[in-house]
């Protein structure tokens, strides 16, 4: 597509010669003999070629207002032999380049070249500069990973529409960020976020909390009181935790996401509310729903836009951007200096795996920090907290030794037992926190009670 050159120009001459020049060297060409003529046309100009002296809105005034309309429009004056002053001024305002009369018209298309060649430079570095933010931020919420990249689109898709999204992935992976991003790029960004941790929530207050009551609904309830649903009207509820909720909350749930209505506590009147529902959940609903602490309709009303978020060790390629973005933002916080990570430091946060996740990767940074001394942070400085990976108990860990049973593990404690207490049978029995008696049962069942050998061994019981 060529180019589209805008000429402004009062002498009619002048303004001919160039316009014919710039077609027969391939340009698409517009003009007009006064700002005020120009400026109703300009918005689809790549470059403007004015002179500075016109009638009526001078050329300064005609840059500014050009500028003011798109910032994006290259201009390059004109000007008369032996006016730089009026140049420099041009260029002040934001001109990209001049050209003293009279000039020759090669000297005139080499110009023209040169700044849109680096018009163009600029508006791909901005296009490019965007694309990346798009693609690698969303708000600040950093992921460089396929899988991250791959949410923000679909955050990016979903939030215009009212659709219930349903969040799923470990403790400190971002579903709260999540949340708040999908409501932030809705139409109900101006209304309320309400979130409601499911947990929280002792199970009779949670249908108060929700649905709200009428005065004399329970004991207690002295005064009306709208629920967040009602409070969130137009906007998003967030939904915490939402595989606890009990079985009659459910049913409501379930109603209000098909219906949009609803009935306080204590009350007949029907109410209808418009929002848009988000639910999180750190566990696997599905295995709820097999063992039927979860229903199955509601599952599906909520699971109509899935995001699942990967806990962090299955992304490790965002750990970088997300230490080096916890740094800057954290030492800031702290008035510290720290501003970078050392690559050993580095690399002593890429071997961990982060069983806390992004949260737990935050506050190591933000302890390491507070901790360390110098402008980085290097591998001594960086302070993880093993004490929860010891001892966490995996839900895949085997509780017993392969291949054991607990019949054979137990009667390899009451040996291990016996042999430290050289066979004493009452000291052993301590050990194992047994009274004598049940030991003796035990190793009875054994074959190992032989009475009499017990007794020899211990000559101080009775
Ligand atoms: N991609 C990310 N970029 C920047 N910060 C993040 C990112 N993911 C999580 N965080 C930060 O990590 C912390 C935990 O995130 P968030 O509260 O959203 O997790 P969550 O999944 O809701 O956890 P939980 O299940 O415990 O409620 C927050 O401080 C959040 O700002
Ligand atoms: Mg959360």
């Amino acid at each position: 597509m060529p180019s589209r050159i805008l000429i402004v120009e009062d002498e009619d001459k002048l303004r001919r010669v160039v316009q014919l020049h710039l077609e027969s060297a391939g340009f698409e060409v517009d003009h007009a003999p006064s700002a005020e003529q120009a400026l109703p046309r300009s918005g689809i100009a790549d470059l403007v070629l004015t002179d500075l002296k016109l009638p009526g809105m001078d050329g300064l005034a005609f840059i500014k207002e050009l500028h003011a309309r798109n910032a994006q429009t290259a201009v390059i004056v004109m000007t008369a032999h032996g006016s730089v002053e009026a140049a420099v001024e041009a260029m002040k305002q934001g001109a990209a380049d001049f050209l003293q009369k009279p000039f020759s018209l090669e000297h005139l298309t080499a110009l023209i070249q040169k700044v849109l060649n680096v018009q163009r430079l600029q508006a791909e570095n901005t296009r490019l500069r965007e694309e990346l933010d798009q693609r690698y931020q969303f708000d600040s919420i950093i992921g460089r990973s396929p899988a991250m990249r791959e949410i923000f689109q679909t955050v990016s898709r979903v939030a215009p529409t009212r659709a219930t999204v349903l969040l799923a992935g470990e403790s400190g992976v971002g579903k709260d960020m999540i949340a708040r991003a999908i409501h932030q790029h809705s139409p109900r960004k101006d209304h309320p976020f309400v979130k409601i941790n499911c947990t929280a929530l002792p199970e009779n207050l949670m249908e108060s909390e929700l649905f709200g009551y009428e005065k004399g609904a329970f004991t207690g309830a002295n005064t009306s009181k709208p629920g967040k649903f009602e409070q969130a009207d137009k906007g998003t509820v967030f939904l915490d935790e939402i595989g606890d909720v009990p079985g009659n909350v459910q049913v409501k749930l379930l109603r209000i996401l098909q219906e949009r209505q609803f009935e306080r506590l204590g009350s007949n009147l029907t109410r209808s509310v418009d929002v848009r529902v988000i639910a999180a959940t750190n566990v696997d609903l599905r295995a709820a729903l097999e063992e039927g602490r979860f229903r199955e309709d509601l599952y599906y009303r909520l699971n109509v836009v899935p995001i699942s978020i990967p806990p962090l060790r299955q992304r490790v390629e965002d750990i970088p951007f997300l230490a080096l973005h916890f740094v800057r933002k954290l030492s800031k916080d702290l008035g510290s200096t720290i501003a970078d990570v050392t690559p050993q430091a580095m690399d002593r946060l890429l071997e961990y795996d982060w069983p806390g996740n992004v949260r737990e990767l935050e506050n190591t940074i933000e302890r390491s920090i507070v901790l360390a001394s110098g402008s980085v942070l290097d591998a001594s400085d960086i302070r993880i907290d093993n004490s929860r990976q010891r001892t966490a108990v995996s839900p895949q860990a085997p509780i017993l030794p392969e291949g054991t049973t607990l019949e054979q593990w137990e009667q390899a404690m009451i040996r291990e037992a016996l042999r430290r207490a050289n066979g004493n049978k009452s000291q052993a029995a301590r050990l194992l926190g047994l009274t004598r008696n049940a030991l003796r049962y035990r190793l009875s069942q054994m074959g190992l009670d032989n009475g009499k050998e017990a007794e020899e061994g211990t000559p101080a019981e009775g």
